[in-house]
């Protein structure tokens, strides 16, 4: 089991959550956040603390946004650590509500 960050975190990248993860399993790409399912210990810590939803475990996790599983898994050998919260993307408030957000994905690394 791990947790998945899933397409609400895109061009949000709140941050709130890598804060209070005990392990540091947060990667962070350029407009959003994953988790490390290797380091994740499941304990939850970072699910409520998203304003967006964007944070499920693995088995809650929306088949919509099933895809995600990969990409964490993925771009977390890629993208550095991040442990600390910073301002959220400029864009954070608009696409809050925005649904469909894919097409924005950006596969680059962070910051
Ligand atoms: Fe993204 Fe929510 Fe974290 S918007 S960076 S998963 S607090």
């Amino acid at each position: 089991m791990t947790h998945i960050v899933a397409e609400p975190c895109i061009k949000c990248k709140n941050t709130d959550c890598a804060e209070v993860c005990p392990v540091n399993a947060f990667r962070e790409g350029k407009n959003m956040l994953v988790i490390d399912p290797k380091i994740c210990i499941d304990c939850r810590l970072c699910v409520d603390e998203c304003p967006v939803k964007a944070i499920y475990p693995d088995e809650e996790l929306p088949e919509e946004w099933w895809e995600y599983v990969e990409i964490n898994a993925r771009y977390a050998k890629l993208w550095p650590e991040i442990s600390q919260k910073k301002e959220p993307l400029p864009t954070s408030e608009q696409f809050a509500a925005i649904k469909n957000k894919k097409e924005y994905f950006d596969p680059e690394p962070g910051p």
